[in-house]
């Protein structure tokens, strides 16, 4: 079945958590020790701050029939915050269909760059879609352990007329 888009709700809030745990436990576990990965993604997880986080934002989950498997966001600030998929799916293509829906809305609210903070793991693929780096954070701590990662952006080109 293809993978199709549709806006975050909030009976999103346990699915979307899955989907991240898996990517960085399972995905990011390639680029960073079992301690970096505990830190970025606790074992316990508090759905309803979780769920207020995600609906805040401008929220895509990506979904193969019922099943979500992947998700992005826009903030009201232009940052592209989230961007997980679920390592069943990936390399076919999922975070590309949601960073260009992501890039689509930036576009719509006459946005001129895209910020993200993008992890080790995501890096090569935010490289390919486009994005720039423009520091590496040696010193990005989360939850007191240190998770390096690097800040990265896309411009985008202004609308003609
Ligand atoms: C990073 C992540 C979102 C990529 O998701 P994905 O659905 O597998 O990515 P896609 O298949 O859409 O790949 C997008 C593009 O990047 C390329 N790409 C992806 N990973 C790559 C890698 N490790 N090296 C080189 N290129 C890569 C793909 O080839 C594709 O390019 P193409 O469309 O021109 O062929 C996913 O691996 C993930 O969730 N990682 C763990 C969590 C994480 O680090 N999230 C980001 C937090 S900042």
């Amino acid at each position: 079945m293809p993978v199709t888009l549709r806006p975050y709700r909030d009976t999103d809030a346990e699915p979307t958590w899955q989907v991240f745990h898996a990517a960085v436990r399972v995905t990011g576990a390639m680029d960073y020790t079992p301690e970096q990965l505990e830190a970025w993604s606790p074992d316990e997880v508090n759905l309803e701050a979780w769920g207020r986080r995600r609906a805040a934002a401008w929220t895509l989950v990506a979904v193969d029939g019922d099943r979500v498997v992947g998700f992005s966001d826009l903030t009201d600030d232009g940052v592209l915050d989230m961007l997980f998929v679920h390592p069943d799916v990936g390399g076919q293509g999922v975070a590309r269909l949601l960073v260009e829906a992501v890039l689509g809305e930036a576009r719509r609210r006459g946005l001129t760059r895209v910020v993200t903070h993008a992890s080790r793991t995501a890096r090569p693929a935010f490289e390919r879609l486009g994005f720039v780096i423009d520091r590496e954070n040696p010193d990005n701590w989360t939850r007191g352990v240190r998770v390096p990662n690097f800040d990265m952006h896309l411009d985008l080109p202004a609308e003609p007329g």
